[in-house]
């Protein structure tokens, strides 16, 4: 391969990246690392996947959309989600164990989509094996975790993009200019929602249990990693964003993308203080993360964000208000607008060419008498082009760690506040004991 990286051993390549042996994980192998190679314009970016299920491979085939870029080994604990890569990409190596994959000094970056409590784990363990990395969201499990990722990617020369797509949106680069514009005055309330609705009698993120999914297949000591040993339990490995163990529910789900979009259009710190109410009351299908949610967060300089979300209405869809003495910022996706709650599929007289577009700017009449109404127009950029583009030019991309750390901060403060049942301060979750997470 032209301009390979010179190997390093694991001792000499701790001391030149200022990785502490904690990022190292239960990392094994052979011991060599291969630093970054310079990858040009042209040359092929190697990548590996660990976590296939649903979001894994779209990921991966978003990857495999840009040019020069080939996937070379899948780990997963599932032998149906290896199959299914395999289906796509034909010679790819499969593994159960991720570290067999990071052991590999042939690749360049590595995907990985695996459930909420695991991201830490190989977040850390990529970086410690010197490759680039994109992460999903939420960036990890708790506050600890979240710390602990930040500082690894701080001391190393990584690329690493959080799958926190929203932060390549155009509409946030235009929302985020208006505010520095101006144009919005004094923002002291943003007010944000997300509501879906599910069949009645079908919990919302519930999926089957294939006949498959058994222990001859699913390598469960593994998706346990530092979980209290249970025996196997397939509705769990399929389903576990319903339970605390594995997944922070919606918050860590849905509000990450939100709140990260509040903070990056705001160019927020962290929250002073958070609460949430709630509960389980739309299917009460054993499910432990609460389906129904209010959230309030405190922000230094006068600012209050609250986030509601529902699963058994989905009229609203998902967006954002930004409420600001000069003017609003409305954010809308989803199904419907917020201006007319029309339907946009479905209704025979839904005007595509004048809907309010996704992004639109509202002047406050009694301080901006001159102020005219805008619609963004900004087309944005993909988020996975972006880290592929920042793996070749060394730059930082969009969704960087930063944003992935203060989202991760805010949500575990609002899950500790529900778990608590009270009101939580930054001070108080910064020193929560390692069981007020569970
Ligand atoms: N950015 C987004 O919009 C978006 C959308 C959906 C999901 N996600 C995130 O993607 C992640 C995965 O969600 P999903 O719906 O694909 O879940 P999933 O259950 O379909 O996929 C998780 C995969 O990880 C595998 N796995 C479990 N333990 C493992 C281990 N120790 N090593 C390797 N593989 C392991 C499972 O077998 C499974 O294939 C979650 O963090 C979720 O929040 C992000």
């Amino acid at each position: 391969m032209e301009n390979e990286g010179k190997k390093v051993d694991r001792r000499e390549f701790i001391g030149q990246a200022g990785l502490g042996v904690a990022a190292l994980g239960t990392f094994s192998g052979n011991g060599l690392f291969a630093l970054n190679r310079v990858i040009g314009a042209n040359d092929r970016i190697r990548i590996g996947i660990i976590g296939a299920g649903d979001r894994g491979q779209e990921d991966l085939k978003s990857a495999l959309r840009q040019p020069n870029v080939e996937c070379v080994a899948v780990a997963d604990v599932y032998s149906r989600r290896r199959d299914q890569v395999k289906s796509f990409v034909p010679n790819v190596a499969t593994y159960d164990d991720p570290m067999r994959l990071l052991d590999r000094n042939d690749i360049d970056a590595v995907i990985q989509a695996t459930p909420q409590h695991l991201h830490a784990k190989y977040f850390l363990a990529t970086l410690a094996s010197g490759k680039d990395l994109y992460s999903e969201k939420t960036m990890a499990w708790d506050i600890p975790e979240a710390k602990a990722c930040r500082a690894a990617a701080q001391s190393s020369k990584q690329i690493v993009q959080i799958g926190m797509q929203d932060e390549s949106s155009g509409e946030l680069a235009d929302g985020k200019k208006w505010i520095q514009d101006g144009l919005t005055g004094k923002i002291t309330m943003v007010e944000s929602w997300m509501s879906r609705n599910t069949r009645q009698g079908h919990g919302q993120w519930v999926r089957p249990v294939p006949s498959d999914c058994n222990p001859a297949h699913v390598n469960w000591d593994l998706f346990l990693s530092g979980r209290p040993k249970v025996p196997f339990d397939g509705y769990k490995f399929i389903n576990w964003r319903l339970f605390w163990e594995f997944s922070g529910g919606n918050i860590t789900e849905n509000m990450v993308h939100q709140i990260g979009w509040i903070i990056t259009a705001m160019n927020l710190e962290l929250p002073k203080a958070a609460t949430m109410m709630g509960g389980v009351y739309s299917e009460k299908d054993g499910r432990q993360v609460p389906d129904t949610i209010s959230v309030s967060f405190e922000y230094p300089n006068d600012l209050l964000v609250a986030w509601q979300s529902t699963f058994s209405n989905e009229r609203y869809g998902l967006g954002e208000r930004f409420l600001g003495s000069k003017g609003t910022i409305a954010h809308v996706s989803g199904s419907n607008t917020m201006e007319t709650g029309d339907f946009k599929t479905g209704n025979p007289n839904w005007d595509e060419e004048n809907a309010p577009g996704p992004i639109n700017y509202f002047p406050e009449k009694i301080n901006n008498p001159g102020g005219v109404p805008l619609q963004g127009k900004n087309p944005g950029v993909n988020h996975m082009a972006n880290w592929m583009a920042c793996i070749r030019d060394r730059k930082q991309p969009n969704g960087i760690v930063e944003i992935g750390y203060l989202s991760a901060v805010a949500c575990h403060m609002a899950n500790l506040a529900y778990k608590q049942k009270r009101r939580i301060t930054l001070e108080e979750a910064m020193a929560a004991k390692p069981d007020a997470w569970m």
